[in-house]
Order: structure tokens, then sequence, then C-alpha cells
């Protein structure tokens, strides 16, 4: 995992976020690879599976904004703003 400062001097509330993060970054990824898949594969079976493992990465991103929301004021305040848009 990624840091930036010296790991033992970080509390743990930041150690966690951090792996929420990098969590979240590698679920974001999975889902450009996937969604990037999906539309060069000919197979129309393996098609719906690529797209089927998309949609599933989704969800998982999802749990985590939803975990860093809970355990961030801040950002749980910019998405309570933009949802109102
Ligand atoms: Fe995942």
């Amino acid at each position: 995992m990624a840091y930036d400062v010296p790991v033992d001097k970080l509390p743990q509330d930041v150690h966690d976020r951090n792996k929420a993060i990098e969590s979240l970054r590698e679920e974001l990824n999975a889902i450009d690879f996937y969604d990037q898949r999906m539309h060069v594969v000919v197979d129309e079976e393996l098609k719906k599976i690529i797209a089927h493992n998309r949609d599933e990465e989704k969800e998982h991103a999802a749990m985590l904004i939803k975990w860093l929301r809970k355990n961030d004021p801040v950002f749980d305040k910019e998405f309570d703003e933009h949802d109102q848009v």
C-alpha cells in the first residue's frame, strides 16, 4: 500500500482509510478493465460473464465508498452536496 510518510507515525484510522482507498482504486481499475474487455470479446456468453463480473466490482466499489463516507465526515458532506444536484 502506498504511504507518503513513515507508517509508524500514523494512527489506526488513517491506516484503515488507506486500505479502503487502495481497495477502491483496485475495484475501479477492475471495473475499467472488465468494461474494456467486454467490448472487444466476440463470444456472447463470455461477453455476458465479463459484464456480470464488471457489475459485481461496481457493488464492491459502492461498499467501499459507503464505508469511506461513514468514516470520513468531509467525504460524506461532499457526497451529500453532490447528490443534491
Ligand atoms: Fe471486487
